[in-house]
């Protein structure tokens, strides 16, 4: 399948897989291009440009197709090595960056330079025009859906695409609930050129994570998420359990008092402890609604053939003989 983001990025699937804190490391990403789509290894998991040198080096020796890295902006009193992290970029042969957070304005003409392309992550369609209008080459559109950090607009996939599309001139891939073929069929019908998966490839063969993090999404539904830090204006959609309760219980009962201390305990430094040791309820980690539709354990593979699969049988049977 031929779209404006595959020949962008010189992959074979319209499918990419979005930078995800503990998840997104070199048997991830280099499983994701190896099978066509675009793997992204998470810049902020490494921290030091040293460890993302070595984790890009280690991406390299396992695959010889593009992959990219994630590099999302937070604010912060003490913000990671930007420069040396787009450095390592640079020198490891990168080919994509995913920005997520702030606006990436300022680190863009180096990477430009460096001819790597800038896909920006917006959850609404006036960040989407911004990142255009900055020089960003595609963004990835995230719904209200997405695990991870769906904004405060609260628009869902089926409305936002089609905005999307309305307004955008760059290519977009549809982010957030994407799960199977079916889902790459209406996020093309929708008018975007591919899809970026989180949650779906957590639960994969390939995926390093501890095995209590895959077999919790596929016990989970569509109705076990929730929305926590809304009253910080940084909401995250995370999946429920202990930890989220408290946490939860918290926002409710300090109201508009609550400060980023009051719930430390649950939000910071989890993502090790979860993604390593499965200690799944030791705080708040990001996971979609789609959880809902992950029922197997595939390898990326596996999982990337039954979606073009599925896709193509929908475009060429189902709906050329409606
Ligand atoms: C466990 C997990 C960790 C994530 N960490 C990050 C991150 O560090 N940076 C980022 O830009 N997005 C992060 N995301 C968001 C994903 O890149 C992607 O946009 C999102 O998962 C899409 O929604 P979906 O989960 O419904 O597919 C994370 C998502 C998950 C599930």
């Amino acid at each position: 399948m031929k779209t404006r983001i595959t020949e962008m990025l010189e992959i074979e699937h319209p499918i990419i897989q979005g930078g995800m804190h503990y998840v997104g490391l070199a048997e991830l990403a280099s499983a994701v291009s190896n099978a066509g789509g675009l793997g992204i290894i998470t810049g902020l998991t490494q921290g030091t440009p040293e460890k993302l040198t070595a984790e890009i080096n280690k991406c390299n020796d396992m695959t010889d197709k593009p992959f990219g890295v994630n590099l999302t902006f937070l604010p912060s009193l003490t913000p990671p090595d930007y420069p040396g992290l787009i450095e390592s970029i640079i020198k490891g042969g990168v080919k994509v960056v995913e920005t997520a957070g702030s606006n990436p304005a300022k680190w863009l003409p180096l990477l430009k330079e460096h001819g790597i392309k800038v896909i920006h992550k917006c959850c609404s369609v006036r960040h989407a025009l911004k990142a255009e209008s900055i020089g960003c080459d595609a963004v990835s559109v995230d719904g209200f859906e997405c695990g991870g950090h769906p904004g405060e607009d609260d628009v869902p996939n089926f409305i936002l695409l089609p905005r999307a599309a309305d307004e955008l001139s760059i290519p977009f891939v549809a982010s957030g609930g994407m799960a199977d073929g079916r889902s790459l069929v209406a996020s093309l019908a929708m008018g975007a050129d591919g899809m970026n998966m989180g949650t779906r490839f957590v639960v994969t063969k390939e995926a390093p994570v501890h095995e209590n993090v895959k077999e919790a999404i596929l016990k989970a539904t569509e109705l076990d998420t929730r929305l926590v830090m809304r009253p910080l204006r940084n909401t995250e959609r995370v999946l429920n359990n202990a930890a989220v309760e408290k946490l939860l219980e918290k926002e409710k009962s300090l109201g508009s008092d609550i400060s980023f201390q009051d719930i430390a305990e649950e939000v910071a430094g989890v993502y090790p402890k979860v993604m390593q040791n499965g200690d799944m309820d030791s705080g708040a980690w990001s996971c979609g609604m789609v959880a809902g539709l992950i029922n197997s354990n595939p390898t990326v593979k596996e999982l990337i053939d039954s979606i073009m699969d599925e896709a193509n049988t929908i475009i060429n049977k189902r709906l050329s003989h409606l």
